[in-house]
């Protein structure tokens, strides 16, 4: 059944209250609910949410149990009729009994490891007992845990403590998908903060006993984002603790719960050994993400759950500016783009397309995607591009102080800008409400004049159909623009043009001489650029360009030329290889900046850029022009590369900053070049000696691909073989790495390995995720990387739909490929869609994709 926007209904009661007493036990966990419970109008029936594995023990009101004939159980809900109902405030008191043990699904109350936590969001809480599990009823929080395990946590201040049992109180109203318990044998790094008005605040980070020593730069990262958002946002923090729990079980990343966040341990532990730099990057982004959600998420929150880019998009633009803060803006900013372009650039333009708010779905689970979380940021980014830093602040504040306790919408926070600035959003609303990339095409027409040339550019937008979407209306496109004279002079520094219609023209007058155009500084609006452009002009951009993005781009776009001529059997990448060259020698470039420029467009973009321009991509193709052209850099350039290499060698003890991260970075780049000529030399000494992850991974995954490593990956296994984030790198590169034809039979050789726990999610994404980013062994002709995940999606969707629906986008992009695959693609969806018993995440995800066919 299908839930629509427009359905959306008040719930017709009030729920103040919510006390709760847990008596923890692995098998049969009971759950006393007490809700204070008020009628917002005459005659309705109290519909409560309750999966069916919740048994219903006991349920009174007001004390007494209703006559049964009023209380009718269905498998989803709870119903106690309008009859059995007081006119007036009154007490709805449950017993019911769930089993933690069972819970494969990781949804609601489960065990991982002997610990119990909990996951909520979006629909969990209704596992846990029965309830309105809804964003929009809140309630203060009293929760009481029984349990002999030694440390009981959950949402709130501890209000009581004793042998056996903890008490909890959370003042903050707030909706079920917030809650959290977590109750186990844990210890933790502990800190505290003292806001700026003076509340001193106890932090720690629990980890289970022995992991200690991995749990510092969470706690240092949560510092940060404590004090940014106060002197970014002037947001302080609210109760007197903030926990934060690893778990090794856990769908996503982690959880905003009330004081409680929850994560995954693999965004939580790090040590130089375990850990590479992009895990400590991301550690810090995601523990800034879930504690800004304190306020973008929890004191503000959602009114139903097609708003979810509402705290979402907000809390990624927020933890995306703390990264540029923390680290560097320029680099943080191309490498957003280029995970927005793999990731929601691809589902847009597939059959699981839909907008950042959609107003229809099945699952909601299967609504927590790049679009709604990435596209909801670039949408976010334009508004403050379009209303300016001033405004954008005056319009956050009004946010706070208007919405603080709501449960709002897409509509509030457009709202608040247009009072806050006196714009008119209506047409800017159409990227909340549409689907889809928009393709902008920019000519430039250059007429000279003795007063000086006249440059006009003129653009034209276009939304490709989306499903359940034919006809698009032009959107408000921000374009950033600068202007370059023939000297390499800015002659025009960035001004941001404002698109609205379909077409539009824009000049700028008396220039001395016909300038280079920068266009789409900074990426200033999620679209496809294409203009007219040589790759002498490029070059020039790449040598020249003012804006870090614009230049990394220009270097991207002739890279791009040269692989997809290439793999059309075209010769070309002569100016790239000559750029590339100059570029790597320029010792005043950030060596981050350099690395990205050096690390070629994946296979995966390659090929949705020939399709974007109607070209069936050749995964082998692809592969093998991406091998040659990386080949003619190394050979071209191979002194230059070699001193690099030594140059930018990293010394004493290792440390996660930005600096010394840019450098192994750019090093690690260079050696997979030269890794292609040197028969795996380099490679295979810095795996020797490196004391660090990040660079033994870029060495063995250099070796990988060079079909080597073999040695190298049984030591790291020999090593590493106890500890279970290391071990996930080790499943996850074979596939990653392994020579397409191979791929899928790495995979399935390794599924076969008994250490392959594979109900654990993390070890599940990182074989079947490791094979899927393996573009042309995924998409292999003999349809082997097809069939090897869709075997391993129905094995998994019993036991957690979550994850199996995740991982089924892997076939998100069957639809652009030949014949041949396209039919073994469909074979594998269609198999999957006629398994009984499905789980509706799944079913969802797979027949919107045969639908596309
Ligand atoms: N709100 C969490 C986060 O961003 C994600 C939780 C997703 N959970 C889910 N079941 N889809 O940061
Ligand atoms: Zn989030």
């Amino acid at each position: 059944t299908a839930h629509n926007l427009a359905d959306y209904r008040p719930y017709p009661f009030v729920l103040t209250a919510t006390r709760m007493t847990f008596d923890l036990q692995p098998k049969a966990t009971r759950v006393r609910t007490a809700l204070s419970l008020a009628p917002r109008e005459a005659g309705m029936d109290l519909v409560l949410d309750g999966g069916k594995e919740v048994e219903l023990l006991s349920l009174t009101i007001d004390g007494k149990a209703p006559d049964p004939a009023h209380v009718l159980r269905r498998d989803e809900t709870l119903t106690i009729a309008a009859a059995a109902l007081p006119p007036h405030p009154f007490l709805l008191e449950t017993d019911v009994r769930i089993d933690p043990s069972a819970n494969t699904a990781f949804e609601g109350l489960y065990i991982s490891n002997g610990m119990f936590c909990t996951q909520c969001e979006a629909e969990g809480f209704r596992h846990i007992t029965f309830y309105p599990d809804r964003p929009d009823v809140m309630a203060t929080f009293h929760v009481t845990l029984d349990s002999d395990l030694p440390v009981l946590l959950s949402n709130g201040n501890p209000v009581g403590q004793s042998q056996g049992r903890a008490e909890w109180h959370d003042p903050w109203p707030k909706p079920a998908y917030l809650f959290a318990l977590v109750a186990g044998d844990l210890v933790a790094v502990s800190d505290s903060f003292t806001t700026r008005s003076g509340r001193r605040v106890a932090l720690n980070v629990w980890v289970r006993p022995g992991d200690q020593d991995r749990a510092g730069f969470a706690m240092e990262s949560l510092i940060k984002s404590m004090k940014w958002d106060e002197d970014v946002y002037g947001r302080e923090y609210d109760l007197d603790v903030f926990n934060i729990v690893a778990v090794d079980d856990f769908n996503m990343g982690a959880m905003e719960n009330k004081g409680l966040n929850i994560f995954n341990s693999k965004l939580v532990l790090a040590s130089p050994e375990t850990a590479t730099d992009t895990d400590y990057e991301r550690i810090e982004a995601v523990i800034a993400h879930e504690y800004f959600h304190n306020w973008t998420g929890n004191r503000i929150t959602c009114r139903d759950w097609f708003q979810l880019c509402l705290k979402e998009g907000l809390t990624v633009f927020r933890d995306q500016q703390f990264t540029s803060d923390m680290r560097s803006a320029a680099v943080k900013r191309i490498e957003d783009v280029q995970a927005l372009r793999s990731r929601q650039f691809r589902e847009d333009q597939g059959p699981l397309a839909h907008p950042p708010r959609p107003d229809q779905y099945e699952e909601i689970n299967n609504f927590y995607t790049a679009t709604v979380y990435e596209k909801g940021a670039e949408v976010i980014g334009m508004l403050k591009r379009l209303v300016g830093d001033d405004g954008y602040r005056r319009a956050l504040d009004l946010y706070f102080d208007r919405h603080d306790g709501d449960a709002a919408t897409i509509e509030d926070w457009l709202k608040v800008f247009e009072d806050a600035t006196g714009r008119d959003l209506a047409q800017f609303k159409r990227w909340y409400t549409d689907a889809g990339t928009p393709r902008l095409t920019m000519a430039e027409d250059w007429q000279e004049a003795e007063a000086g040339g006249t440059l006009t550019l003129a653009f034209t937008q276009e939304t490709p159909p989306t499903p359940g979407q034919p006809e698009k209306l032009p959107r408000v496109i921000p374009i950033a623009v600068g202007l370059i004279g023939p000297n390499g002079d800015e002659l025009a520094p960035t001004q941001v043009l404002e698109m609205t219609g379909a077409s539009q023209s824009f000049t700028f007058d008396r220039l001395g001489a016909r300038p280079v155009v920068s266009a789409l500084r900074g990426f200033s609006a999620p679209v496809m650029l294409s203009r007219q452009l040589d790759d002498a002009t490029r070059a020039f951009l790449l040598a020249h360009d003012t804006d870090p993005f614009a230049r990394w781009e220009a270097g991207r776009e002739l890279a791009l030329s040269a692989l997809t001529a290439a793999s059309q059997g075209k010769a070309a990448g002569g100016d790239y290889v000559d750029a590339i060259g100059r570029l790597i020698a320029d010792g005043t470039a950030d060596p981050a900046f350099r690395a990205l420029c050096l690390n070629l467009p994946g296979e995966e973009e390659i090929a949705t850029r020939l399709s974007s321009g109607g070209i069936t991509p050749d995964p082998d193709a692809i592969h093998a022009a991406r091998e040659a052209l990386a080949r003619q850099i190394a050979e071209t350039h191979l002194d230059l590369l070699s001193d690099l290499y030594d140059a930018m060698a990293v010394d004493g003890p290792y440390r996660p900053d930005a600096s010394d991260a840019a450098r192994r970075s750019l090093r690690n780049a260079v050696l997979a070049l030269l890794t292609r000529i040197d028969g795996g030399e380099r490679a295979e000494i810095l795996f020797g000696i490196a004391g660090n992850m990040t660079e033994r991974m870029a060495a063995l995954t250099a070796l990988l691909r060079r079909g080597r490593g073999q040695a190298e990956l049984a030591a790291l296994r020999d090593q590493f073989a106890d500890n279970r984030l290391v071990m996930d790198k080790w499943f996850a590169v074979q596939p990653m790495a392994a020579p397409p034809a191979q791929a899928a039979q790495v995979a399935r050789s390794l599924s076969q390995r008994k250490d392959f726990d594979w109900k654990n999610p993390n070890r599940f994404r990182a074989l079947i995720g490791g094979l899927s980013a393996n573009h042309a062994g995924f998409h292999a002709a003999d349809g082997s990387g097809y069939d090897f995940t869709a075997d391993w999606l129905l094995r998994m969707d019993p036991v957690n739909p979550q994850i199996a629906a995740r991982m089924s986008t892997a076939f998100e992009t069957w639809t652009r490929y030949d014949a041949g695959r396209r039919a073994k693609a469909l074979a594998a969806l269609e198999r999957i869609a006629a398994a009984e018993g499905l789980s509706k995440n799944t079913r969802e995800m797979v027949s919107r994709m045969i639908a596309a066919g």
